[in-house]
C-alpha cells in the first residue's frame, strides 16, 4: 500500500484540525456541558466518516474483483490506486475515532475497552464487534500488504474477510451509535449496495454452466405408493 507524501500530509491535517476543534481551540466552548462531550461528538462523527470510507473502500473492491473486470488492465489502473488510498483513509479515521473514544471519559470505553472485545463498559457487545472489526480489517490489509509472507493464493482468501469486515462495521454502527434512528436511511442504503455489489460478482463468479447445472439438479418427487398388482383371474 503506497502512501504517498501528500496523502500522509492531508491525514496529518485532518487529525490536526481535530485536535484543534475537540481542544477548544477554534470556537471556545459556551458551558462546561459543550466542552466535555466534544470530543464525543468528533468521535461519533469520525466513526460514521470511517464507516463511508469502508463501505466505498469494499465498493472498489468488489469492482475490481468482479469477473467482468478482473483481467480487464484499465480498470485496475483506475480503481485499484482508489482502492488503495480508501484503505489508508479509512484507518486514519478510525484511528481517531478509536483515541477520541478510547481517552474521553464522557461514557467510560477506556483504552482497554477499546482494544479487549468485551470490556467496554458503554455498550460492551456492539463495541466488542467494532474492535473485532478493527482487527479483521488490520489483518485483511496486512496480508495484501505482505502477499510474499503467505502461500500462493492465501492472502485472496483472507482478503474475502473483507465482506464480513464490512458487515461487522454496519451492526456496529448500527447498534453502538446514539444516531441510528437518523441514520438508518444511509446504514440501509450504503449496506444494501455494498450487499448487491457482493452478490452480483458472486453470482457472475460461479459462472452460467454451474448455474445451468444447480438449477437442474432434479426436484425431490414425492414417494408414491405402489399400485397394487392387478388380482389374477384364477384366484
Ligand atoms: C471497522 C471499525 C469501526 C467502524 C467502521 C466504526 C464506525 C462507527 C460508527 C458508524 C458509529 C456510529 C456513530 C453514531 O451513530 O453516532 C460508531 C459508534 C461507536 N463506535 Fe465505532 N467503529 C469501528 C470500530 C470501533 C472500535 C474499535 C471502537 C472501540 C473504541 C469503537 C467504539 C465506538 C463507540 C463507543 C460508538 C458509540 C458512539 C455513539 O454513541 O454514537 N468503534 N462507530
Amino acid at each position: 500500500m503506497r502512501a504517498s507524501l501528500a496523502t500522509l500530509v492531508i491525514i496529518g491535517a485532518v487529525a490536526a484540525l481535530v485536535a484543534l476543534g475537540v481542544t477548544d481551540q477554534v470556537i471556545p466552548a459556551t458551558d462546561e456541558r459543550t466542552l466535555s462531550v466534544r470530543p464525543w461528538v468528533a468521535a461519533r462523527a469520525l466513526g460514521i466518516t470511517a464507516y463511508l470510507l469502508l463501505a466505498l473502500e469494499v465498493a472498489a473492491g468488489v469492482w475490481l474483483s468482479h469477473p467482468r473486470n478482473s483481467g480487464d488492465p484499465r480498470t485496475s489502473r483506475v480503481v485499484f490506486p482508489w482502492h488503495e488510498l480508501l484503505t489508508v483513509f479509512t484507518g486514519a479515521f478510525l484511528t481517531l475515532h478509536i483515541v477520541l473514544l478510547a481517552v474521553d471519559p464522557y461514557a467510560g470505553v477506556d483504552w482497554i475497552g477499546a482494544f479487549v472485545p468485551g470490556f467496554s463498559q458503554y455498550r460492551p457487545v456492539p463495541v466488542a464487534i467494532g474492535s473485532v472489526a478493527l482487527y479483521a480489517m488490520i489483518i485483511t490489509a496486512a496480508t495484501a500488504k505482505w502477499t510474499r509472507l503467505l502461500p500462493a493464493g492465501w492472502w485472496l482468501r483472507i482478503h474475502r474477510l473483507g465482506a464480513l469486515v464490512f458487515l461487522m462495521a454496519w451492526v456496529h454502527g448500527v447498534l453502538a451509535g446514539t444516531d441510528t434512528v437518523a441514520l438508518l436511511p444511509l446504514y440501509l442504503f450504503t449496506g444494501g449496495l455494498v450487499l448487491l455489489g457482493i452478490a452480483h460478482r458472486w453470482w457472475s463468479a460461479i459462472g452460467p454452466a454451474q448455474r445451468q447445472a444447480a438449477a437442474s439438479i432434479p426436484v425431490a418427487v414425492p414417494l408414491r405408493r405402489p399400485e397394487p398388482a392387478p388380482a389374477s383371474e384364477e384366484s
